[in-house]
């Protein structure tokens, strides 16, 4: 070998060294513990809801009042959170036992479809290079799909807007459908690209009709970075990935981090390190901040009626608000709309929902998009969804259950669709 070539060599070698030690190890979750913890009473769960902004714990959902809240613990905290619930008189039991088995068997059907190349087909969760070139087949194939670049993640990934629309009337009122803020949170992400494959491919009268009278514009991953993170790296990721000043954890919960009653992390008692906190200021996050200057522009010349961003798990429908048990102007109006489209939803397959407004049934939160949605642009129609399931799985949903989720939501979505059409029609 000429010493250019071993030169060559040394580099390359030392190129793939710095890879492999760069590569981070992939999170462990063997041995931890989700605890399923009643939240009956209101004197429990605001117990439960103060202990979620203010302890380390990561709470997969809740406290719902008069249902659950499930909180995952290490081996080593899972004694001290029993004593605290204990000493609470705060009922618990064993959700998921050991996270890092559900996980496991998650991985094997994931791996199994993990080829960039594979086609989608709603089996398994795709990589987002899958979700983003399945996105540019149907921009190529289909006059009726525009993708519309809105920005860049931290790490640089774009955040790709799916327009999809019948042309004629210009005016036609429009529907936003988001996903994924929440990084782990992957049957968000395969529920927006059913709906996306069912108003455009399916030849429905559904689609059609819907699409006769109504735009859609639809962020099947707002939160790539994490999305990405959490199939590599740590499948409990929530948070995206930017970097903070003055602390070594990571990442920013971007549903706290929208600029309408956004809260600080000392007004809420949460810290750089809890999966809840909201930026040092709104919109610190690139993804939300493109979310933001997008929808203000678009509804300069578009009449934008609905917003709908999707999340796990619980199955819930919700309304605004989160940072107040007040009720919105047109609450009526919303929970109608919402009670026909559980209804739809529930007739597919039975799975049960529960509709109302967000801190009435949820703990409370500040700088939601959800919240920003009614706050800012004043949109008509807004809704948080929270998918399957009700804790059998939480977050670890088994791929066979990605079609039935599509398909009962696309039920329920498409319902309310059709009654933000009805409403508007005359307008
Ligand atoms: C687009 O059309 C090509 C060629 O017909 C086909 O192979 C591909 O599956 C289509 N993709 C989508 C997403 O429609
Ligand atoms: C939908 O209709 C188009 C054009 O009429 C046709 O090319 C396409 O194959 C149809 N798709 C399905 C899924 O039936
Ligand atoms: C950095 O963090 C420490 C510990 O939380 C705090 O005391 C200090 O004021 C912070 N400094 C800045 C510049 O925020
Ligand atoms: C929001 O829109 C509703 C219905 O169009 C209207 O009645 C209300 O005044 C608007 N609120 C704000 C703050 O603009
Ligand atoms: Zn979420």
């Amino acid at each position: 070998m000429g010493s250019q070539k071993l030169c060559l060599f040394l580099v390359v070698l030392s190129a793939v060294a710095l890879a492999v030690l760069a590569k981070e190890p992939r999170r462990n979750y063997d041995g931890y513990t989700v605890l399923r913890a009643s939240s009956v009473s209101h004197e429990d769960f605001n117990t439960l809801a103060k202990l979620r902004t203010q302890s380390s714990y990561d709470f997969w959902s809740g406290p719902v009042l008069g249902r659950t809240a499930d909180i995952m613990v290490s081996p080593g905290e899972q004694a001290e959170l029993e004593s605290f619930l204990k000493s609470n008189g705060i009922s618990y039991s064993p959700m998921i036992k050991n996270v890092g088995l559900a996980i496991a068997e998650e991985q094997e059907a994931v791996l199994a479809s993990s080829d960039p190349q594979a086609a989608m087909d709603w089996n398994s969760y795709y990589p987002l290079e899958t979700v983003y070139s399945w996105l540019e087949d149907l921009e190529r194939n289909y006059s009726s799909v525009k993708l519309i670049n809105i920005g860049k993640s931290t790490e640089g990934r774009d955040l790709i807007v799916v327009k999809i629309s019948s042309g004629g009337n210009s005016t036609k009122p429009s529907f936003w459908i988001d996903g994924t803020i929440h990084a782990r949170e992957w049957i968000a992400t395969t529920t927006a690209t059913y709906v996306i494959n069912q108003l455009v491919t399916s030849n429905s009268s559904v689609s059609a009709e819907l699409l006769s009278s109504l735009d859609f514009y639809i962020l099947p991953v707002v939160n790539p970075d994490g999305y990405e993170y959490s199939r590599t790296t740590d499948r409990l990721w929530r948070k995206t990935r930017s970097i903070l000043s003055n602390t070594s954890c990571i990442g920013v919960d971007a549903n706290r981090n929208f600029g309408y009653k956004w809260e600080s992390a000392e007004e809420s008692g949460s810290t750089p390190c809890s999966i809840t906190y909201p930026g040092a200021y709104p919109y610190s996050e690139p993804e939300t901040a493109a979310v933001n200057n997008y929808i203000l522009d678009l509804i300069t010349t578009v009449d934008l009626q609905a917003f709908i961003t999707l999340h796990s798990y619980s199955q819930l429908w919700m309304t605004p608000w989160g940072y107040t048990t007040d009720l919105p102007e047109n609450y009526n109006e919303l929970m109608r709309v919402a009670n026909k489209a559980t209804a739809a939803l529930e007739a597919v397959s039975g799975t049960t929902y529960q509709a109302g407004s967000a801190s009435n049934i949820l703990y409370g939160s500040t700088g939601t998009s959800r919240d920003w949605a009614k706050g800012v642009p004043n949109i008509t129609y807004v809704y948080t969804i929270e998918l399957r399931d009700t804790g059998r799985y939480g977050f670890v949903l088994p791929p066979e259950q990605i079609i039935p989720t599509g398909e009962e939501t696309w039920a329920g979505i498409s319902v309310a669709a059709r009654e933000v059409a009805n409403a508007t029609r005359f307008n």
